[in-house]
């Protein structure tokens, strides 16, 4: 599938899109306590989207079985909400949500402090969530797509972290997952080059320790094969001929 260009139509419909997972996201942020399951999470996520008629994009999306991924410390992205997964003070948990508004997609995602946690734990989520903005200081039409994946890792590796390699952003539209993918690592080739009116999921996964990601029996939970704790942020933004627009802040 070769990378779509949206109208000006199409443009006004992402963003509208975005917008309101945009507020989904700040509710599920204010919602976040010590105590509560990541089912919690689920269920009040997926009214939402419901409340706003628009459709929860991942319910289903090749047999996953939430609305929402609530990745819980040591888990990278995709973990399943679960009534037994309590919360805790301390722990960070990642909360990656998308919806399809008039037959468009949004993606974002945000990793969130339970409580008080360390300063480490902190640490690691600024500058995974800033490894995000370092990359798109490069999305401008003209410049090569790798130019983004240059930019996080430039960004990340002075900190020691993992770069996640086994997960990318993509292209996202009328379609969930579109062409380009999009890696959070250096890469050797430019790739495609940038034009305006591409919409796009920049979403650096970044772990404490090394890279190396497995996955869980679930065959969705992706966790660090260290242990070591991780974090996400991903916003869908629109490539112009200036700045980029973030439509999902
Ligand atoms: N932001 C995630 C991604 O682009 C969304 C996963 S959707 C799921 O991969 F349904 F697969 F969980
Ligand atoms: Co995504």
């Amino acid at each position: 599938m070769p990378v779509t260009i949206k109208s000006a139509e199409e443009i006004e419909l992402m963003r509208e899109s975005c917008r309101l997972l945009a507020q989904v996201h700040n509710e599920l942020g204010n919602a976040i306590r010590p105590g509560m399951s990541t089912m919690d999470i689920d269920i009040l996520g997926d009214s939402l989207i419901r409340k706003m008629g628009c459709i929860p994009n991942f319910k289903n999306y090749n047999g996953y079985p939430a609305s929402i991924c609530t990745s819980v410390n040591n888990e990278v992205v995709h973990g399943i909400p679960s009534k037994k997964r309590i919360l805790e003070e301390g722990d960070i948990i990642s909360l990656d949500a998308g919806l399809i508004y008039k037959g468009y997609h949004s993606d974002a995602a945000r990793t969130h402090a339970v409580g008080q946690i360390s300063p480490e734990a902190q640490k690691l989520i600024d500058v995974t969530r800033q490894s995000f903005f370092e990359g798109i200081k490069k999305a401008k039409a003209g410049n090569h797509l790798h130019d983004i994946s240059n930019a996080i890792d430039a960004y990340v590796s002075q900190f020691g972290y993992g770069i996640v390699r086994d997960l990318v952003g993509h292209g996202i539209g009328r379609k969930l997952h579109e062409a380009p993918e999009i890696p959070n690592f250096a890469q050797k080739r430019k790739g495609i080059k940038l034009c305006a009116g591409m919409t796009l999921a920049i979403e650096p996964m970044i772990n404490m320790g090394r890279a190396d990601v497995c996955w869980l029996d679930d065959d969705w939970t992706v966790v660090t094969e260290d242990d070591s704790l991780s974090a996400h942020y991903e916003n869908t933004i629109l490539i112009t001929d200036g700045e980029p627009e973030i439509l999902t802040l």
